[in-house]
């Protein structure tokens, strides 16, 4: 209450100097605002609240995610028409859903945001989405994979992927080379679900059968037994999804030191498994398994040549940016482009209308916004872990162009 009033006040007590200010431009001459406008907001910044986990077992998401956030600014400038894009980054420590509303609450009436941009994990951008609704705040999805995120707020546009929508051509790809009975062993919380239910289904729709479901905890699986009883129902493949972080190289172990390979049990997996940060860790290990995802460091383009040489400017702890950082880079350039598009005038109504059949390049490829869903649609790439030099990636050998989110 009190902070409130405080607030008011100083937005009562602008000062002559301070309206001067801001009229001017960076370079310090006076600036021209156009007709009518209130002179005071010309050169506010736009500001983008940044949510993602920059502390807990998710940290390395959140460095990601900013690290891709900065990396355009850095290639592209920092403002537009003499505002500057202003991140204000805070960290949700992990899969906290009332962290992540009590933050973003705070972003959008206390730092009076433009977009709440970020959200590595469903259940935090689940949270958030109704006060998205509320206050007609634009939310930009950079990562968060549940099919059914964007019906929950129509403030809500995705920039990053679906779990159904990589999903769907792994299934494909395997019953047209000779995968004919699979175990699917998936992270048990939303994102995990949507995999193991689309794999599942485009699987058996080609004739392939399932031999066993397995869900594993979401934090510290012991993946051992699960792993034992994949084994000894000796399918042909194990599909595999786990989020994006730490678990891909526990996961890989087990299945390498259990001998699954050696009674020629294959592994396909979403890209998150052998996501780029983790693949140098996991060495041999990985070589050979067979993924689908929408990026890889690996993908040949002068727009990924780009994004890689400003993403090691600005995040140099890390050694090569993954999909997250994509996927913030991506969202950053979607802000841009409207922003651009409204002169700056940023009405949530009229920004999601903008966001709406956006197209843009990517260092994925070119990707556009769904005007009826506001969810991607893009190349799914058909990779394979080889060792280049001394480093490891995910090659990409063929391609699946043009995927919606079967899942809407
Ligand atoms: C999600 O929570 O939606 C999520 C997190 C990590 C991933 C993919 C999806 O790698």
């Amino acid at each position: 209450m009190l902070a409130n009033a405080g607030l008011w006040l100083s937005g009562l007590m602008v000062s002559a100097s301070l309206l001067l200010a801001a009229c001017k431009s960076t370079d310090g001459a006076p600036r021209a605002t156009g007709a009518g406008a209130p002179a005071a907001t010309s050169a506010e910044p736009i500001k983008i609240g940044l949510l993602a986990p920059f502390s807990g077992p998710f940290a390395s998401l959140g460095a990601q995610i900013e690290g891709g956030a900065r990396a355009y600014l850095a290639a592209h400038g920092d403002s537009i028409d003499g505002r500057k894009l202003e991140l204000i980054v805070r960290d949700t420590t992990g899969m906290a859903p009332d962290v992540a509303k009590r933050l973003a609450q705070g972003l959008i009436v206390r730092d009076k945001v433009d977009f709440l941009a970020g959200f590595a994990l469903t259940p935090n951008a689940m949270a958030v989405a109704p006060l998205a609704t509320e206050a007609k705040k634009p939310m930009v999805i950079m990562n968060a994979a549940t099919s059914s995120l964007t019906t929950k707020s129509p403030y809500i546009v995705r920039v990053s992927l679906t779990l159904p929508q990589v999903t769907a051509p792994l299934a494909t790809w395997a019953t047209r080379n000779a995968i004919r009975r699979v175990c699917t062993l998936v992270s048990d919380y939303a994102p995990g679900v949507d995999a193991e239910e689309q794999f599942i289904k485009t699987f058996q729709a080609s004739g392939g059968q399932i031999v066993d479901s397995v869900r594993v905890p979401v934090q510290n699986p012991d993946f051992a037994p699960f792993i034992q009883r994949i084994k000894d129902e000796k399918p042909d493949a194990v599909f595999a999804f786990l989020p994006a972080g730490s678990q891909g190289i526990a996961f890989m172990k087990a299945f390498r030191e259990r001998g699954l390979d050696q009674l020629g049990i294959k592994l396909i997996a979403t890209g998150d498994v052998t996501e780029d940060q983790l693949l140098d860790a996991m060495g041999d290990q990985a070589l050979g398994v067979v993924t689908t995802h929408h990026y890889s460091a690996a993908h040949e383009s002068p727009e990924n040549t780009a994004f890689k040489l400003a993403f090691a400017k600005v995040a140099p702890q890390s050694t090569r940016p993954n999909f997250m950082a994509v996927g913030a880079y991506d969202g950053m350039a979607a802000i841009a482009a409207v922003v651009r598009a409204l002169g700056g005038q940023l009405d949530g109504d009229r920004v999601m209308a903008a966001f709406k059949g956006l197209e843009l390049e990517s260092p994925r490829g070119h990707i556009r916004i769904d005007p009826e869903t506001r969810d991607i649609i893009q190349t799914v790439y058909v990779r394979k872990v080889e060792k280049r030099g001394d480093a490891y990636y995910n090659v990409e050998f063929e391609q699946f162009p043009d995927q919606k989110d079967p899942g809407k």
